[in-house]
């Protein structure tokens, strides 16, 4: 196995132990019995918590606290853990933004949407995956949050690579972890307690500094808060990645999105649920929105009761082909709707996903087809005030 998968894979060993823990003990982060204590939560913060939340909080700081976090906004946490960070940025991007939390341990993962759904907080996500490889698209992050975290990888230029990557241009980092002194000592860093401790691994302020600029990103700051071990300090580490703000794109329903949307409708054959979506966003959005429509098998021909059914009010799609559905397309859009394709449906993390549940008409004659056209319009209809709400 190579250095940094048996590294990884010691690490992981420790917080799976210490996410079984969790819920019943508080847990903390330090090499063995050493705790750094997590920090800098205000009884606001740990009021709207629930425990079990507030227990599995192994962190060296709160860089909820210090990112400046606003509606609206996209935010990613490395290395998420017990979910307490995710949570309280949750709560402060509000219901048009949205967390995610990224972690590689199951154990983890687990106790995170557990504690998510403690929290009462819908407007997350947890996705399993490592911060050297990080599973969202470029430019689909506003802020990157991380507590404790970074210096446990063996690969950190890889990791400020990837956050640079997913940051929108004019986005921000803000994180919480331990920096080391220059002068650590070799029997510090050789130790592999200090290493899943959070200290053995850290970078120096320098490092740090260095690997955030050849990353890309700008206006680097490091700031120590406090002391947490003999040869090793808590610091707030702050970059952002240069351009300007939202080129291009803007926040809606808490994910980044074209300035003009784009709405892909997905059903099996691309026959009747899809098309008739696709075709009645299209009219009524009257070219403010990118329409498309795709099936996972699709048929030969539209069906001819759906035809019909548009054409009682005022709809032509006699030109219309089921068209088969591409990873291409799913890419390039904000919104997935999907109408009972299941797993054949591709997902890409960062898009907003709907699954629309509705009759299918294949087979049917127009006067079941109706019903069913009547429906997905009261749907569309408020699909397009969300996405267009200024204008709707
Ligand atoms: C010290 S804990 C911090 C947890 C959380 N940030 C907090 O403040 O409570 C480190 C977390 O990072 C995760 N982790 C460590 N290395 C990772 C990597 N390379 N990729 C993904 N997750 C990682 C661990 O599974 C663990 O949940």
């Amino acid at each position: 196995m190579s250095e940094i998968h048996d590294v990884r894979e010691t690490v992981r060993r420790r917080y799976a132990d210490l996410a079984v823990m969790a819920p019943a003990q508080a847990v903390c982060c330090g090499p063995g019995d050493a705790c750094f204590g997590s920090t800098g939560y205000s009884e606001d913060d740990l009021g709207h918590l629930p425990q079990a939340v507030a227990n599995a909080s192994l962190g060296c700081g709160n860089p909820t606290a210090m990112a400046a976090l606003a509606e609206g906004e996209v935010v990613l946490d490395l290395g998420s853990g017990g979910g307490i960070d995710v949570i309280l940025s949750a709560r402060r991007v509000g219901p048009t933004g949205r967390a995610y939390g990224l972690d590689m341990t199951d154990e983890m993962l687990e106790l995170a949407r557990r504690n998510a759904s403690e929290a009462g907080a819908d407007n997350i996500e947890f996705l399993k995956g490592h911060i050297e490889d990080i599973p969202l698209p470029d430019a689909s992050v506003d802020v990157v949050i991380s507590n404790c975290v970074i210096n446990l990888s063996s690969d950190k230029s890889q990791v400020l690579r990837e956050v640079a990557r997913v940051l929108r241009p004019g986005g921000r980092l803000t994180v919480s972890d331990v920096v080391a002194d220059e002068d650590m000592d070799e029997a510090t860093r050789q130790d592999m307690e200090q290493w899943t401790g959070c200290v053995a691994g850290a970078l120096t302020q320098d490092e740090y500094r260095y690997l955030l600029a050849a990353a890309g990103l700008s206006d680097v700051d490091v700031e120590v808060t406090h002391r947490v071990h003999p040869h090793a300090a808590s610091a707030i580490i702050r970059a952002s990645k240069p351009g300007p703000a939202n080129q291009g794109q803007q926040t809606r329903g808490g994910t980044l999105m074209n300035e003009v949307p784009e709405v892909l409708f997905v059903c099996v054959h691309n026959a009747g649920r899809s098309q008739m979506a696709a075709a009645l966003l299209t009219h009524l959005a009257d070219g403010r929105v990118v329409v498309r429509s795709a099936g996972s098998a699709p048929a030969e021909a539209v069906n001819p009761a759906v035809v019909q059914a548009l054409d009682e009010i005022g709809i032509d799609i006699r030109k219309e082909m089921p068209k088969l559905l591409t990873d291409e397309a799913v890419r390039s859009s904000d919104v997935v709707v999907t109408m009972g394709c299941g797993d054949a449906c591709p997902v890409y993390p960062g898009k907003r996903y709907l699954d629309w549940k509705l009759d299918d008409p294949a087979g049917q004659g127009v006067e079941a087809v109706r019903p069913i056209r009547d429906e997905i319009k009261v749907r569309v209809e408020k699909l397009l005030g969300e996405l267009l709400p200024a204008d709707a």
